[in-house]
C-alpha cells in the first residue's frame, strides 16, 4: 500500500513538477541563446510586455474564484492560468536574461521564480486533494473497512486540504510582493521612458 502510494507520489506528482521547473529553465536558456545567435537581442528587451500581459490575463481564474465575475469553467481557467503564468514567465525570464542594468528589476524576476515554483507545488498539492477527496472516503467505506481504517483515510485527506490552505497562505504573499516589485520596475521604466 506504502510502495503503491509512493510510486504515485513520484509518477504522478514529482516527476511532472520536476519535468515543468526543467523545461521551464531549459526553454530560457534556448530562447536566451537563439535570440543572441540571431541578433534579435532587442526581441527579448520587448518580452517583458506579453509576458506581463500573459501573467495579468491568466488571474482571471482568481476573480472568477471570488466570484468577482460568474461566467467561465474554473477547471479550465485554472489550466489557463497554470499555462498563462508558465509561458509568461518563459517571456519575462528570457527578457530579464538579456541585460543586468538595475537591482528592482532582478528583485522583481526572483520573487516571480519563486511564485512559479510555488504555484507548480500548489498545484502537486491540489491534484492530491482532490484524488484524496472525491475516492478515497466513499471508496473506503464501500470496501468495508474497520472504522480506524477509514478513520485513517479521512486523516488524510484533511491533512492534504490543510496543506492546500497553508500553501495559500505563503502563495499569495509571495504573489503580492512579486506584483509590488514588478510595479516598481514597471513605473521604473515608464519614467525612464518619459511617460509619468
Ligand atoms: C507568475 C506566476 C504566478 C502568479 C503571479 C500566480 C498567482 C496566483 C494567485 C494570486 C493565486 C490565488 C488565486 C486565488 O485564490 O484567488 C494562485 C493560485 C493558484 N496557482 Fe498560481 N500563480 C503563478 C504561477 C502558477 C503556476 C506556474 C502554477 C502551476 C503550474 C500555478 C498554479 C496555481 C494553483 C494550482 C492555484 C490554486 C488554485 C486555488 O487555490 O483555487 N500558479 N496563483
Amino acid at each position: 500500500m506504502t510502495t503503491v502510494s509512493n510510486n504515485s507520489l513520484w509518477r504522478n506528482h514529482v516527476v511532472p513538477f520536476t519535468f515543468l521547473l526543467g523545461l521551464l529553465a531549459a526553454a530560457t536558456l534556448a530562447g536566451d541563446y537563439v535570440l543572441h545567435r540571431l541578433n534579435l537581442v532587442w526581441v527579448g528587451r520587448y518580452l517583458g510586455i506579453p509576458g506581463t500581459l500573459l501573467i495579468i490575463g491568466s488571474l482571471v481564474y482568481s476573480l472568477r474564484k471570488r466570484k468577482y465575475i460568474t461566467s467561465g469553467n474554473p477547471k479550465t481557467l485554472l489550466t489557463l492560468h497554470e499555462i498563462g503564468t508558465w509561458l509568461g514567465s518563459l517571456m519575462v525570464l528570457i527578457h530579464a536574461g538579456i541585460h543586468f542594468n538595475a537591482i528592482l528589476p532582478w528583485l522583481a524576476t526572483v520573487a516571480m521564480g519563486i511564485n512559479v515554483i510555488s504555484g507548480m507545488v500548489g498545484k502537486l498539492l491540489l491534484a492530491r486533494s482532490r484524488t484524496h477527496v472525491q475516492g478515497q472516503r466513499d471508496h473506503f467505506q464501500l470496501r468495508g473497512l474497520s472504522k480506524p481504517e477509514v478513520e485513517q483515510a479521512v486523516f488524510w485527506d484533511a491533512v492534504t486540504l490543510d496543506a492546500m490552505t497553508k500553501w495559500r497562505k505563503v502563495h499569495i504573499p509571495i504573489f503580492i510582493v512579486f506584483a509590488v516589485l514588478a510595479l516598481g520596475h514597471i513605473i521604473s521604466i515608464f519614467l525612464f521612458w518619459g511617460w509619468i
